[in-house]
């Protein structure tokens, strides 16, 4: 029997409803709580509905579950939180204190909080981005981001909090769709393919960005978490790559299936995020402290992406 007790913290989303599928066969279903800011009709196992700029009903349900870890994935994204500024600085920030505070006043024993590429801008290298480069994000998720990430490492060196993190590039995966990103386009384009549509991609074909398929994300995330407390060295965020790529070249990629893929090109604002965000990401602070190692290359995540999705449009 194990005795983790975990709760997540926006399991709609992209990534928390995969993790949640991947938390519950790890540590068994009767130890995972989902919660989020309403309850899926088709979501099978324990769920709470969480408001988590309430921090009351984040204690309760820590409380009541006998909470020790808590995955945190609510936020709003880079392209989604500049339609509002204000408020999305006050929602992701909100909400990490709720959870950073019931946390250690609950002795909770481990928290994950993503952290994201937004959180470099313009004085940052784009190749190679460096686990230390200087952040000065452009978009106010990023500087949520950033901000949040130097709160981790203060409630870790202040009250010994083991909150831990990953700056995800964008993450590609089949089961789910993403909320509002700036790399949004590189899942909704294999939509568009196994269906048969013209895609209109909103970034400039040569727009280089890091992204990860999302069994390679759910992986690192649960190996970062079981690695011994000394190993994890940066208390900050871990750099983290998969592969990258380019709009042209994931169109290459998936002409080599279906050849008569048609494509346009309509850049709008999130071309603007995606041009000063990282094109390649140096991740071996994580590959040195708990052995990183992405799987998925173009090809193989195009083949995986292709062959699950026909599944579900149940199409030829
Ligand atoms: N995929 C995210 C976004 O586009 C990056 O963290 O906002």
């Amino acid at each position: 029997m194990s005795d983790t007790r975990i709760l997540i913290i926006g399991a709609n989303g992209q990534l928390g409803s995969v993790l949640t599928v991947a938390l519950k066969e790890k540590f068994g279903a009767d130890n995972v709580i989902a919660s989020d800011l309403f309850k899926k009709d088709d979501f099978e196992g324990q769920f709470e509905i969480i408001d988590a700029t309430d921090i009351e009903v984040i204690q309760k349900t820590v409380d009541q579950y006998n909470i020790t870890q808590i995955y945190h994935l609510a936020a709003i994204l880079s392209a989604n939180g500049e339609k509002n500024p204000l408020r999305t600085w006050e929602i992701n920030m909100k909400t990490l204190f709720n959870v950073f505070e019931v946390a250690r006043l609950s002795g909770v024993e481990k928290v994950f909080y993503p952290s994201s590429i937004a959180v470099f801008g313009d004085n940052a290298p784009q190749d190679e981005t460096s686990q230390t480069a200087y952040l000065d994000p452009a978009t106010v998720y990023g500087i949520s981001k950033a901000a949040g990430e130097n709160w981790a490492q203060y409630y870790y060196m202040r009250y010994g909090l083991d909150v831990r993190s990953v700056r995800y590039p964008g993450v590609i995966g089949y089961q789910s769709l993403p909320g509002g990103g700036t790399t949004d386009y590189a899942v909704d384009i294999y939509h568009k393919a196994v269906l048969g549509e013209e895609f209109s991609c909103f970034l400039n074909e040569d727009e280089v960005l890091p992204m990860i398929f999302m069994e390679d994300a759910i992986r690192a995330t649960l190996e970062l978490m079981d690695a011994p407390k000394e190993a994890i060295k940066v208390r900050t965020s871990y750099n983290l790559a998969g592969t990258s790529f380019s709009p042209a070249e994931i169109v290459a990629s998936i002409r080599k299936i279906y050849p008569d893929f048609k494509v346009k090109y309509e850049p709008d604002f999130r071309q603007d995020i995606a041009a000063k965000w990282p094109r390649t990401i140096d991740d071996s602070a994580a590959r040195q402290d708990w052995n990183w190692k992405p799987e998925y290359d173009l090809d193989a995540m195009t083949a995986t992406m292709i062959e699950k999705l026909k599944e579900q449009y149940n199409v030829q």
